[in-house]
């Protein structure tokens, strides 16, 4: 029987410490890109795919993160008063129906992995999406959406995959592949964080995966991978290593690491530059700044 994706998790725990000391205080997701949240273009993202139901793993200190995603009656009672339509109109997109969203404590950060299976209960028995909020996609169709085509077709797990330079490998999950179809991979095994020089390919697995129940299961035996966290990727070839297949998608799109600064500072002119009421200042601005850089040297 072919099973359709609803339930996506945000692993959201994580102690984001490559922004501090910003994130000593403000959750990672809740930093804007824009004038949007990065936890924003996730749920986007997942509506977009078809998701209805929404699992956060979150940690201490996430509380900016429930409260942006809940009512706000007297910010919207004041915009209703000044009558500004407009705005109260752009808050809808983080409304959320009682018990569309759920949030699930990971009480210490022991790894995206161990992230994951905080949720297998609200999980139970069917396959799920990932997605990670601070990997931000910008693409005509939406990465999850494509995603769950494929996963339509395959009805085995998909790890959306980009290639990377062999000197970045080592920052990644990467793919072993067994044969190449193009958009499509199939895959022999991952190896999360392989050393220099060891990367069974140059394909590497970013923050959107559609798993089965038996990566679920396969994290109860709570295993310990690179950088001693309980890590996702060993999960999901072991999946594999137990007969199930598992895929690696190259989406079209392009990906900003949200999670590093230089990714972060690169999402944010790229998508302010993608806006009507921005582009010109902020482009003129940039050719200025180019020009006086050049005439500097
Ligand atoms: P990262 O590797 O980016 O870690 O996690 P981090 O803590 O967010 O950030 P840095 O490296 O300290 O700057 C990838 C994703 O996995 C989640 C994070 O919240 C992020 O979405 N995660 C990671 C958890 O939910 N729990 C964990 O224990 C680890």
């Amino acid at each position: 029987m072919r099973t359709k994706v609803t339930k996506a998790i945000f692993p959201v725990a994580g102690l984001g410490t490559r922004f501090l000391p910003a994130t000593k205080s403000v959750p990672k997701e809740i930093m804007t890109l824009v004038d949007r949240p990065l936890v924003q273009y996730a749920i986007d993202e997942a509506r977009a795919a078809g998701i209805k139901e929404f699992i956060f793993v979150t940690s201490r200190g996430k509380g900016a993160l429930e409260d942006y995603f809940d009512n706000a009656p007297q910010l919207e009672q004041e915009l209703r008063r000044k009558g500004k339509t407009e705005l109260l109109e752009l808050l809808k997109s983080t409304d959320m129906d009682s018990g569309e969203i759920a949030y699930m404590r990971q009480h210490r950060p022991l790894g995206l992995g161990h992230a994951v299976w905080c949720a297998r209960r609200l999980i139970g028995n069917e396959p799920f999406a990932v997605i990670l909020p601070d990997d931000i996609i910008a693409a005509e169709k939406p990465c999850l959406a494509q995603m769950v085509e494929a996963f339509a077709e395959t009805q085995g797990n998909i790890v959306a995959a980009m290639e990377v330079p062999p000197e970045k490998a080592s920052s990644y999950g990467i793919l072993d592949i067994k044969e190449d179809m193009g958009r499509i991979v199939s895959t022999k095994g991952m190896v999360e964080k392989p050393a220099l020089g060891e990367a069974p390919s140059n394909l590497a697995v970013i923050g959107r995966y559609i798993l089965t129940p038996k990566v679920l299961q396969k994290l109860n035996k709570k295993r310990t991978g690179a950088g001693g966290e309980i890590q996702l990727t060993d999960a999901i070839a072991d999946a594999r290593d137990s007969g199930e297949e598992v895929y690696g998608f190259r989406f079209e799109g392009q990906r900003f690491d949200c999670g590093s600064k230089s990714g972060y500072l690169q999402a944010t002119v790229a998508f302010a530059l993608a806006r009507d009421d921005l582009r010109d200042d902020l482009w003129t601005f940039l050719n200025d700044l180019v020009h006086a850089e050049k005439a500097a040297q």
